[in-house]
């Protein structure tokens, strides 16, 4: 084919540049491949979808994934890394440092450009001509509203209203700056996908289209002569063990040739090549042969007698029934209602898609670099698949574009690991976004019916619930959702009698696993718009109704014991009565008025209890280390997709120490480096690693002080 490169020349950033390129070759391509400026992101399939890619085209907001680097000769290019001036962040940027608007921080390169784009038309912008302005640019940390307030602030700034000084904060209990915030408001952050590696090859998976099928056979020639393609794996290629338990019960990591798929996109092989096209092609080279066979999406259908079996021990992976007193002897009296609820499958949709970048170091270490919540114990199933000791796998959590439970999946680590263990080259699998929809774990969609009842003075006095949730076609943890549903379907409430049962059922849609709240959110949305049915066939207010039956901290529970610590559920409702009580006037009078045309306004109230925490291995380690420099790091493994953690724990160790944030070094969640502070996830972090921290902050803190005093001869 004859090369269509050309030399095409802008300015960039202030600077002239000319790069050879095919001019309908992406200018985000260009910026991160060929020029190396990976502060802009990619979000989506760059289908102009997810506005991480935004940069300024002539000042005007462009999303580059659109934008063919043909379209900028001779114009004007501006990308994150070019706002900072003279060594000063744009006032933009200072305003998303100071608003906390920064999270994840993968979003934040696209959205401060598509800000400044705003702030070059006018230093006077609306409220609603900033968010017309922000519109095209997802952000899933954030919620928004301090984004917005950053723009407004910067607005401020730029029009020469006096930006307030920051007030002096106490460590802990003030409103810290993001220890990372500089770095991701400048595009100086290296996410995974951002660290480029001599060498390095890229990867691919095979995933079956269909969602229930036996794989009869997989020829890898195909695609070994395409060009650019080094390698094509299969089962037959895992030195280890094919399979995540422990994790994943049944979920192999590759499924090989006479065994069953049972979801669409699970990994049939991984296909590494010279470039992700190259990758790709061989991809689709590969040729698998299906017999295709019947599948089942309905939990509730896949545990009816003669429903497609998924597995031989049958489609329930468990269940868990809890009975507190006598269910029909408490009802007898009561104003009973009975409802159903079903939720869908949920997808995190974290703005960095799931990617990897694995390579062997000088030791012969296998080093897989990839945002994951739990770097230790990926790191036991990338050994495990390796056939090799945990020492021999080393696994390094940079930042991290967002999680929400779903990088607790060890799946992509293990894949990249496997490749880079094979080729002995670095290489980087990233999944498409497509991919991710379809192989990413999700939240269990829940099908519920309950039977609740209160006599007429509002005490509730009999629950039943009957769950069934989808966990899809593998287990991904689902096992222990059946458990979470009871608990938390229960709620913060005093039941007279309890009967539950709850199943986690197989079926042939997408994995399910660990999304934020994991199996807490479905329960608790059955129970309290069931507890509104009620407090409305009882004529009660919906708050009346809560606080009437809201558990204390020595109330017995319906789990037969009172709750481990303080529960401050009534004071919770107790503080938000005058503003549920202004919010229902405002709606009424809004309604009253028809103010808002066809529309009406309602008042939501919802209340839960969340078991925090995971059960199993309680012990978290951390370290706190006195350098010769005079200065101290602290190590702890505490990945930071988001919220904060690395902050937190600066924040915790300076406390102890007495000494500013800043001075602090601090090496987070490396398995070669950091102790293993367990899993982040169930709000866990700040209770436990922070507890981990703190004391490792105090033991150091001691013993600087006694030797000091030895030394000094003084008490
Ligand atoms: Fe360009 Fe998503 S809009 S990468
Ligand atoms: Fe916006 Fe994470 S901070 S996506």
């Amino acid at each position: 084919m004859p090369t269509l490169t050309k030399e095409i020349s802008f300015c960039l950033n202030g600077r002239e540049r000319t790069v050879a390129a095919e001019p309908g070759r992406s200018l985000l391509r260009v910026l991160r491949d060929d020029l190396g400026l990976t502060g802009t992101k990619q979000g989506c399939d760059s289908q102009g979808e997810c506005g991480a890619c935004t940069v300024l085209l002539d000042g005007e907001a462009v999303r580059s994934c659109l934008t063919p680097v043909g379209k900028v000769a001779g114009r004007e290019v501006t990308t994150v890394e070019g706002l900072a001036q003279g060594g000063r962040l744009h006032p933009l940027q200072q305003a998303f440092v100071d608003c906390g608007a920064v999270q994840c921080g993968y979003c934040t390169p696209g959205m401060l450009m598509a800000g400044v784009a705003l702030l070059n038309r006018t230093i006077h912008p609306t409220r609603q001509e900033i968010l017309e302005a922000l519109d095209g640019n997802l952000c899933r940390c954030t919620g928004y509203r301090t984004i917005v307030e950053a723009v407004e602030a910067a607005a401020a700034a730029l029009h020469g209203e006096a930006v307030p000084a920051r007030p002096e904060q106490e460590v802990i209990g003030g409103s810290q700056v993001r220890v990372d915030a500089v770095d991701k408001v400048t595009g100086a952050a290296r996410y995974t996908e951002d660290i480029q590696m001599p060498g390095l090859l890229h990867a691919a998976l095979v995933r079956s289209p269909l969602p229930h099928a036996v794989v009869e056979g997989i020829d890898p020639g195909p695609a070994l002569e395409m060009p650019g393609v080094v390698r094509v794996l299969t089962a037959a290629d895992i030195p280890g063990v094919n399979s995540l338990e422990g994790y994943s019960q049944d979920e192999p990591l590759l499924t090989p040739a006479g065994d069953t798929v049972r979801m669409v996109g699970a990994a049939v092989a991984l296909v590494v090549a010279e470039s992700v096209e190259a990758a790709r092609v061989g991809a689709a080279a590969v040729r698998v042969d299906y017999h295709p066979l019947p599948a089942v999406y309905d939990a509730v259908e896949a545990m009816k007698p003669g429903a497609v079996r998924l597995y031989p021990g049958g489609n329930v992976l468990s269940s868990c029934e809890l009975h507190f007193g006598d269910l029909e002897t408490a009802l007898v009296g009561s104003e009973v209602v009975e409802t159903e609820y079903r939720t869908s499958f949920l997808e995190h949709v974290a703005l960095e898609r799931e990617t990897v970048l694995s390579y062997t170091d000088e030791q012969g270490r296998v080093v897989v670099v990839a945002g994951h919540q739990e770097p230790h114990w990926a790191q036991g199933w990338i050994a495990r698949a390796l056939g090799q000791p945990a020492e021999r796998v080393r696994v390094i959590t940079p930042p991290v574009g967002g999680a929400f439970g779903g990088k607790q999946d060890p799946w992509p680590l293990m894949a990249g690991a496997l490749a880079a263990y094979h080729v002995r080259r670095p290489v980087r699998l990233t999944y498409s976004r497509r991919e991710s929809f379809d192989a990413s774990p999700k939240r269990h969609p829940y099908t519920m019916a309950f039977r609740i009842g209160a006599r007429h003075d509002g005490a509730l006095t009999g629950l039943q619930m009957r769950i069934v949730a989808n966990t899809g076609a593998y287990d991904c943890d689902g096992r222990y959702i059946p458990n979470y549903a009871v608990v938390a379907g229960g709620g913060p409430y005093r039941w007279e009698a309890v009967d539950a049962f709850a199943w986690s059922v197989y079926t042939n849609g997408p994995k399910a696993g660990q999304m934020r709240g994991f199996g807490t959110p479905q329960s608790t949305l059955g129970r309290e718009c069931s507890l509104d049915e009620l407090a409305a066939r009882l004529g009660l207010d919906p708050l009346a109704l809560r606080l009437r039956n809201a558990i204390d901290d020595e109330t017995v529970t319906f789990l037969g014991y009172p709750p481990a610590e303080t529960m401050g559920y009534r004071q919770c409702l107790e503080a938000i009565r005058p503003h549920y009580q202004a919010a229902l006037a405002a709606v009424e009078q809004a309604n009253r008025s028809r103010a808002d045309g066809p529309w009406r306004r309602g008042v939501g109230l919802a209340g839960m209890w969340y078991r925090f925490g995971k059960a199993g291995r309680l012990e978290s380690e951390a370290r706190a280390e006195l350098g010769r420099d005079g200065r101290i790091t602290l190590f702890f493994a505490a990945p930071d997709y988001g919220q904060g953690t690395t902050t937190v724990m600066a924040q915790l160790a300076a406390e102890v120490l007495g000494l500013p944030v800043e001075r602090l070094r601090l090496v987070n969640a490396d398995t070669a480096l950091t102790p293993d502070s367990g899993i982040q996830g169930a709000s866990r972090s700040t209770y436990w690693v922070g507890g981990a921290v703190v004391q490792a902050a105090r033991v150091l803190h001691e013993r600087i002080l006694r030797t000091a005093a030895e030394m000094l001869d003084c008490p």
